[in-house]
């Protein structure tokens, strides 16, 4: 590893939360120690590293929190880190830590703040993907996603019960503003009889048609998962009332889960990937590596560059949306 001049070392939590983040909080303090480096925590993300919301973490600090969901560290969605102003402040309260490097676990929109950042104030930054969207281009996977899909797929396994008692239809709608990855998967995984997402436009009469075949095929109740992005429908409500209409033999019912996607314990896969990913983000600072982010890519933790994760919108894995006919036959 390159000698660097970093010795403290921040970490923060930002954007929505996923479970999984304090895994990774974990992760990046006990790294930071084992290679001698001091590290603090920044409470409430951007808004809180604003305010001065900032703590001198130890190893002991982060003790029993690799199964809890949510963030200690709290997160927000700060506007004011959008403005020059803003951003100045929280760079003076960087420099009274003596801070020297940051790590920010989340989203997308967390990297654009983190980008312009660094560049403003020539900032070591490393950048670990949390998100239940797991919409981050560059990473086959982001923390939280895995434990979101198993909430929502528990939740489809228990509305199918219900469904088909009363031979009914139900539209499904899980999280994901601009992205159907956990449309896909917990459909998928559920036995969704149709699933729709932002990224692939089908049509309303698309919808009605592969609704009569499952009641030609003899099915008696049906599924539906709609990615909350999806624009099939004025929402997830009017597209049910749509179907009713038109489709006399459903009678339908909306369920909308909602943040309870966001929370609960964190599955091993989740607690494994932010682990990793925590030890890999202090290891890349200390060999002098910036404006990067760590992400998992067949099979291998890897370190990739901020644009890419920033750019560009993450493609959904076609052979998904392919094989959804197939399984509904
Ligand atoms: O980005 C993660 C996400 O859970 C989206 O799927 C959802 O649209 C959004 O956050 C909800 O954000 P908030 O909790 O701020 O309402």
């Amino acid at each position: 590893m390159a000698i660097t001049k970093i010795q403290n070392i921040a970490v923060m939590t930002s954007g929505g939360d996923a479970p999984g983040m304090n895994a990774a909080i974990r992760a990046v303090v006990r790294a930071a120690t084992y290679y001698k480096k001091d590290v603090f925590g920044i409470f409430r993300g951007y808004q809180g590293l604003i305010e001065g919301d900032i703590e001198r973490f130890t190893a002991r600090r982060v003790s029993n929190i690799i199964n809890r969901g949510g963030t200690i560290l709290k997160t927000a969605r700060s506007a004011e880190f959008r403005t020059p102003e803003g951003r100045k402040k929280a760079y003076e309260n960087l420099k009274k830590f003596d801070i020297d490097a940051l790590v920010v676990i989340g989203g997308d929109g967390s990297f654009r703040g983190m980008k312009i950042f660094a560049e403003e104030f020539d900032l070591p930054v490393i950048g670990i993907p949390a998100t239940i969207d797991n919409d981050i281009n560059g990473t086959d996977f982001s923390i939280g996603f895995d434990t979101a899909s198993n909430t929502a797929m528990e939740a489809i396994d228990k509305i199918r019960d219900t469904a088909s008692s009363h031979n009914r239809l139900f539209f499904i709608e899980v999280m994901g503003r601009n992205a159907g990855f956990l449309a896909l998967y917990s459909g998928i995984a559920g036995g969704a009889e149709d699933i729709l997402i932002p990224e692939e436009d089908r049509g309303i009469n698309e919808l009605l048609n592969s609704l009569m075949r499952s009641k030609r095929s003899g099915k008696t109740s049906s599924i539906v998962v709609v990615a909350e992005g999806d624009k099939t429908g004025k929402n997830v409500f009017e597209l049910a009332k749509y179907v009713e209409k038109h489709l006399k033999e459903y009678e339908a019912r909306v369920v909308v889960i909602g943040h309870i996607q966001r929370g609960g314990c964190p599955t091993t896969l989740d607690r494994v990937l932010a682990s990793r990913f925590g030890v890999r983000a202090i290891e890349a600072l200390l060999d002098g590596q910036t404006r990067k982010v760590v992400g998992f890519k067949n099979n291998r933790i890897v370190l990739y560059d901020l644009d890419i994760a920033i750019k560009k919108q993450k493609p959904v894995n076609q052979e998904l949306i392919d094989i959804i006919e197939i399984l509904t036959t």
